[in-house]
């Protein structure tokens, strides 16, 4: 496997050769700890009990603590279990231990979780962080999240998540990096260099897992797990393009999603799994399928029952199974009865221990004592890159009056109940952060402002309390509104039909607008809101996203203008729900929408989104002029001038953005090429260069064809994906 040497690749080989046939599925089988009881009522129940409110998340917590797991102790002993979901590091050295000095063989256990956006540090969520479109962010976070995971024993993160989203209702979008192919791409890859590239020992790298491979992001209506159909020249023109890239960084592991591609669960799916991804694409780790995913094969009605499943699976290409033990009870009769080829099975089994090897596990598998009582207490360093992420993922939407920044005297009556909690600013998945990290809003806010006063006022549940809003109205000169979603709103299983401000957050706002004070609009929230109303009435509006541990710290910052926001939108934000999806980077039309009836529009929306992607304000103006494109041998020189219009230093995000007028299919009107950070003084003008490869300007047809057509292109610079300076140009290849 490329990554190994040679004499890793023969330990591999030659385990191989001694295993048996048990031992090699039992490499397949992934376990979680296994809920056994304690509690009255059945495991399923409980969850849904706590699902629709008949006990709080507090008393689900208190029961869990009280229940009893089982760890799969004996099946790792025999050698049936590969893999396990643990977290704790002295668990993980008592599993380990079994594995590697009681099983025949003392094959290590490789260690997996959903490490999606920080470890003990938690930064912003996916879609937030993509939106500071720094790449260098991008694979910082990544490393330092591989090392706090490394020391509890966490070898292998199921992340980075990299399903294009372009459909707000589903609550995932929170998850992954955003609407675009390119920037999904480029952080494909950051996170992939930052997880796994730093071998200067084997406490500091992980396996990154590429999911969900692939289309999940495409459910249809924006519902979780729903079915997904697409032509083939936007499989491969979009929603694969960030796992290719991902898998050219030399990605280890892949996730497959739970949903069917075109009909076929891609579970079970062949073309996606073994001719794609391990044939085309040359991936040379392994693929896990999606929690249940294999036995649910049934529920779609592509297998019979569990053991068709489970060889459809593994036919198709699925090396590991997680959680539903059909590879540990089915595999070895089907391949004793010609069901199933023995090569099958050897070829997952080698795949899977060759990233074990990779991982450096044989000759390290425990948690050491220095590395348990490392981060005992969170490090300066790695709360300063929460800190530096957390304010590159703030997206001032509207200021309106130059309300911001906020001078650091001003009366502030700082309003929500989302300011003052912990859980909050974390965002869905995250499992290993600390109360004593979080900075609440509030907390990082007084901290700031000397003459701020918090009034809970009402949130995304409950009531408002009308006499809060009248003393916040009283007091202070100024109104910070913290509004939003809770985190149970977004990730998975958490689509929504309605993408407003939930609740009666709305009516809380326009009664703190009839306050007459200006309200800054601060925004929580797991996925784009549908905005129209806010963008008409209210004044000013931040993107405050859910940024981790460090959220009130770099919100007070940035409020304060001690930094000048920078962040951009990674998906836009449509005006209303029904308008969903929506996306800069759509086809072409024969009639695109316009003012006249027979076009492609609404009669009761907006044509376009709100808020496109790209977007963003700062405390200062960018100006763009002078949009030169040349071809030049191979490829496109491009440059712009844009200059700091305004009277603060500042980073502009300048983007690069392609049309290709006439070919052979329909394509998008505008797409992503290339974007870059300029560092702008107060007054100060760059020309900033781009150098577009010719060879990046096809596409794929439907046959997986990779056409350069010659012809007109056009290319668009700007500071988002809709304001551009637009060149004609016309191409040869
Ligand atoms: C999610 C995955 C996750 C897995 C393991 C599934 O429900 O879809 O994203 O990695 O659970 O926790």
């Amino acid at each position: 496997m490329k990554g190994l040497t040679r004499e890793q690749e023969k330990r591999v080989e030659d385990l191989l050769s001694r295993m048996t046939l048990e031992e090699k599925i039992g490499q397949m089988n992934q376990e979680s700890p296994s809920i056994v009881g304690g509690f009255d009522v059945p495991f399923a129940e409980l969850i849904e009990m706590m699902t629709d409110g008949r006990i709080s998340k507090e008393e689900f917590q208190k029961i869990m603590e009280g229940a009893k797991q089982d760890y799969h102790e004996d099946e790792i002993r025999k050698g049936g279990v590969g893999s396990l979901m643990v977290q704790d590091p002295v668990k993980v050295n008592e599993l380990q231990k079994i594995a590697v000095e009681e099983s025949r063989l003392g094959i290590p256990l490789i260690f997996g979780l959903d490490v999606i956006h920080g470890f003990r540090s938690v930064y912003p969520i996916a879609i937030a962080e993509a939106g500071s479109f720094d790449t260098d962010l991008f694979e910082r976070t990544a490393r330092m999240a591989a090392k706090e995971s490394r020391a509890a024993g966490v070898a292998w993160h199921f992340a980075p998540m990299l399903d294009v989203a372009r459909d707000a209702r589903w609550g995932r979008v929170s998850e992954g990096p955003g609407e675009d192919p390119y920037l999904g791409s480029e952080f494909a890859r950051a996170k992939v260099r930052g997880l796994q590239n730093d071998h200067s020992s084997t406490e500091n790298y992980v396996a990154a897992c590429l999911k969900h491979y692939v289309g999940y992001g495409a459910c249809e209506a924006g519902r979780d797990y729903n079915t997904v159909s697409m032509a083939m020249h936007l499989f491969y023109n979009a929603y694969l393009k960030p796992f290719e890239a991902a898998v050219d960084e030399g990605a280890m592991t892949v996730m497959a999603a739970f949903n069917d591609l075109n009909g076929v669960p891609c579970t079970v799916n062949e073309f996606l799994l073994r001719k794609t991804l391990k044939e085309s694409l040359g991936f040379p780790g392994f693929v896990v399928s999606d929690a249940n995913a294999i036995r649910e094969c049934v529920v779609h009605g592509i297998a019979e029952d569990d053991r068709d499943a489970g060889i459809k699976a593994a036919l198709a290409g699925m090396d590991m199974d997680m959680g539903t033990e059909i590879y540990s009870k089915e595999l070895k009769s089907a391949v004793e009865e010609g069901l199933l080829p023995m090569e099958v099975i050897d070829e997952a089994a080698r795949r899977i221990l060759s990233v074990k090897m990779w991982l450096g596990l044989f000759d390290n598998p425990y948690v050491s004592e220095e590395a348990m009582a490392r981060y005992k207490v969170l490090p300066k360093e790695h709360r300063d890159l929460a800190l530096e992420a957390a304010e590159k993922s703030v997206v001032l939407l509207k200021n309106e009056g130059n309300v911001l920044p906020l001078k650091e005297d001003a009366r502030i009556s700082l309003v929500g109940t989302l300011a003052e909690s912990r859980e909050e600013i974390i965002g869905a998945w995250a499992m290993s952060w600390k109360e004593e990290d979080c900075v609440t809003i509030r907390a990082g806010m007084e901290e700031t402002f000397k003459n701020l006063r918090y009034f809970r006022c009402g949130g995304p549940e409950g009531d408002i309390n009308m006499d809060e809003v009248l003393s916040a109205g009283d007091y202070g000169d100024v109104i910070v509104a913290v509004l939003g979603e809770l985190v149970s709103m977004s990730g998975e299983a958490s689509s929504k039909a309605d993408i407003t401000i939930p609740g009666r957050q709305r009516e809380l706002l326009e009664m703190l607008m009839h306050t007459g004070k200006p309200v800054v609009l601060l925004l929580m929230n797991g996925r784009p809101l549908a905005l129209d109303w806010e963008y008409n009435y209210v004044p000013v509006i931040v993107e405050g996203w859910q940024l981790g541990i460090e959220m009130g710290h770099a919100v007070a910052n940035v409020l304060s203008g001690r930094v000048n926001p920078e962040g951009r939108l990674s998906s836009s934000f449509p005006a209303m729900t029904g308008q969903c999806p929506v996306y800069y980077n759509h086809m072409n039309t024969g009639r695109p929408g316009s003012k006249s009836k027979f076009t492609s529009r609404y009669l009761d929306a907006p044509l376009d989104s709100l808020y496109p992607f790209g977007y963003g304000l700062s405390y200062t103006s960018y100006e763009y002029s002078g949009l030169a494109v040349k071809e030049e041998g191979d490829a496109l020189e491009i440059d712009v001038t844009v200059k700091n219009a305004g009277g603060r230093d500042g980073r502009e995000t300048v983007q690069l953005y392609m049309q290709d007028v006439t070919a052979s299919l329909v394509r998008p009107v505008k797409e992503l090429k290339a974007f870059r950070k300029a560092e702008l003084k107060a007054g100060e003008s760059k020309s900033i260069h781009f150098t577009l490869p010719k060879k990046d300007m096809g596409f794929y047809d439907n046959e997986k064809v990779y056409r350069l057509e010659d012809g007109l292109f056009r290319i668009y610079a700007g500071g988002n994906s809709r304001d551009c300076l637009m060149e004609e140009i016309r191409v040869a290849f």
